[in-house]
C-alpha cells in the first residue's frame, strides 16, 4: 500500500520505516527541513535501538522516502498518518496544533473521486477525530472520500522496532467499514491481537493505558515511603506483590518517578480533558502528586546527607527518562540537576547516548563522556537512570575515585548490603 506518515519523530519514523519494512511504500513527512536533509543522508535523528538498519535496509530498497512536501505525498498515498507532537500546554491541556495543522493541510491536497483514509497516531484528547473530520469537510473534501481512523501507538522508546512488530494489541477505533478494513489489512501481516473499537473509545485507550502504568509507579512510590518509615524494603515487598498475576510485577519498580515524553503530558492531558467534561479526576491527581513528592524526597536526601550544597561536585549517572533512549523530554534528572544546580553543586552528567540532547537543553552541567571520568572526585554520585552500564560498574573503582563515597540510587539498581560491605554510604529508594 502506499503510505504517508506526516511527523518524523520518534513514532512517524519508527512507523514509517516499519511499514516500509512489512513492504509498503512509505514517504515520511516532516516540516523541519534539517530532519528531512539528514535522513536522506541517511542520518537517524534520535537513538532508537535497531532503527537505523530498518532505515536504511528500507531506504536502499526504495521503499522508503522522506520529505518536507505534504501536499505531494497526500496526493500519492492512499493512506495518511499523522504522528506529530501533541506537548502540554501550560494548563494541562494537550497541545493540539500540529495536528490541525497537517489536518488542514491534507483537506487542501485532497483530491475528488479518491478514497484516503486518515489515521490519528498522535496521543490525542477524546473527540479530535471529530476534529479532523470537521476540518476536513468544512475545507469542501466529500464526505465519501475520506474516513477518520483513531489507531493510537504504544510503542516504547528505546524498543520501538519490536515493539511496532510485535504489540501486545492493535487498537483501531473508526466508524467506516471501508477504514477498518483497510487499517486492518496493513497490519495483517503482524499477525497481532486487533481491538475494533469507536473512534472516541480508540482515543481514551491510549490515555487509559498511559495512566495506569503511571499509577503503578507512583503506588510503588507511595509503598515506598511507607517502607522508608516502617523498616521494610521496597524491592522484596513489590518483588512478592508482583508475583501475583492479577497485579504483575512490572511496572512496579520505586524510584524518582515518571518522566519521559508521554507519561507526563499525558496524564495532565487526560486531567484536564476529565476537568473540561465536568469530573475530578481524583485518582490521577494523587498520582501526578506522588509523583513530585518523589523527586522533592530524593532532593531531601542528598541535602539532608551532604548538608551544603555549595560548590561540591555531585555526578549525575543517566539523563535519559529510561536506557536505551536519548530522549530527555520530562526526565526526571533534569528536575533533580535543575535543584541541586539552584542549591549551588556543581553537576557533571554521564549517559552512554544523551549528550548531545542533553547539551541542547541543560546549560551548567558538564558533560563527561566516560563514567570513570564522571565520577572523579565527586561528593556524592547519583543514579538517575538505569542503565545497564551501570549495574556493571567496577564499584571498588568508583569509591576509589570518588571524594566521599556516597551514591543515591534513584533507581534500586544495586544491592544496599553490599553496598554497605563496600563501604560506601548507599540511599536508595524504599529500602
Ligand atoms: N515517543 C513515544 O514514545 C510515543 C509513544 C506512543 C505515542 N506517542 C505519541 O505520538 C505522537 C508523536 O510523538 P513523538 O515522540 O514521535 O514526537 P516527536 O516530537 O519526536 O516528533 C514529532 C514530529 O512531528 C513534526 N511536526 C510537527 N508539526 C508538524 C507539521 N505541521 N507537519 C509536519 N511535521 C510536523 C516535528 O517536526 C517532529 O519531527 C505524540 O502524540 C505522542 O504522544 C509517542
Amino acid at each position: 500500500m502506499k503510505l504517508a506518515v506526516i511527523g518524523t519523530g520518534y513514532v512517524g519514523l519508527v512507523t514509517g520505516a516499519c511499514f516500509a519494512n512489512l513492504g509498503n511504500e512509505v514517504i515520511c513527512v516532516d516540516r523541519d527541513r534539517q530532519r528531512i536533509t539528514g535522513l536522506n543522508r541517511g542520518q537517524i535523528p534520535f537513538y532508537e535501538p535497531g532503527l537505523q538498519e530498518i532505515v536504511h535496509r528500507n531506504t536502499q530498497a526504495g521503499r522508503l522516502t522522506f520529505s518536507t512536501d505534504l501536499t505531494g505525498s497526500v496526493k500519492r498515498s492512499e493512506i495518511l498518518f499523522i504522528a506529530v507532537g501533541t506537548p502540554s500546554t501550560p494548563n494541562g491541556k494537550a497541545d493540539v496544533s500540529a495536528v490541525i495543522a497537517v489536518a488542514k493541510g491534507i483537506a487542501k491536497a485532497m483530491k475528488p473521486k479518491t478514497f484516503k483514509v486518515i489515521v490519528n497516531k498522535s496521543t490525542v484528547p477524546v473527540g479530535m477525530g471529530d476534529i479532523v473530520t470537521k476540518i476536513l469537510l468544512e475545507d469542501g473534501v466529500k464526505k465519501d472520500s475520506f474516513a477518520v481512523v483513531s489507531n493510537p501507538e504504544f510503542l516504547r522508546e528505546g524498543s520501538a522496532v519490536s515493539d511496532f512488530m510485535s504489540p501486545d494489541r492493535i487498537v483501531i477505533g473508526a466508524s467506516d467499514n471501508r477504514a477498518f478494513n483497510k487499517i486492518s489489512e496493513l497490519y495483517r501481516s503482524l499477525n497481532a491481537h486487533m481491538i475494533f473499537t469507536s473512534i472516541k473509545s480508540a482515543e481514551l485507550i491510549k490515555y487509559a493505558s498511559n495512566a495506569f502504568l503511571a499509577t503503578k509507579i507512583s503506588f510503588i512510590n507511595e509503598i515506598a515511603s511507607i517502607c522508608e518509615r516502617v523498616g521494610s524494603d521496597v524491592e522484596e515487598v513489590a518483588n512478592a506483590v508482583g508475583l501475583d498475576h492479577r497485579i504483575g510485577r512490572e511496572f512496579l519498580n520505586a524510584g524518582i518517578g515518571w518522566g519521559g515524553s508521554c507519561f507526563p503530558k499525558d496524564i495532565l492531558a487526560l486531567m484536564h480533558l476529565a476537568r473540561e467534561h465536568g469530573y475530578d479526576p481524583q485518582i490521577l491527581d494523587a498520582i501526578h502528586e506522588v509523583n513530585n513528592y518523589q523527586v522533592d524526597a530524593f532532593v531531601g536526601k542528598i541535602e539532608k546527607q551532604l548538608k551544603n550544597l555549595r560548590g561540591k561536585k555531585i555526578t549525575v549517572l543517566g539523563l535519559a527518562f529510561k536506557p536505551e533512549t536519548d530522549d530527555l523530554r520530562d526526565a526526571p534528572s533534569l528536575k533533580i540537576i535543575d535543584r541541586l544546580i539552584s542549591k549551588g553543586a556543581r553537576i557533571t552528567a554521564y549517559d552512554p547516548v544523551a549528550e548531545k540532547t542533553a547539551k541542547k537543553i541543560e546549560k551548567q552541567l558538564t558533560f563527561c563522556n566516560k563514567v570513570y571520568e564522571a565520577i572523579d572526585g565527586a561528593e556524592a554520585v547519583v543514579v538517575a537512570t538505569e542503565w545497564g552500564e551501570f549495574r556493571d560498574l567496577d564499584l571498588e573503582k568508583v569509591k576509589k575515585l570518588m571524594k566521599k563515597p556516597v551514591i543515591f540510587d534513584g533507581r534500586n539498581i544495586y544491592n544496599p548490603k553490599r553496598m554497605k560491605e563496600l563501604g560506601f554510604s548507599y540511599f536508595g529508594v524504599g529500602r
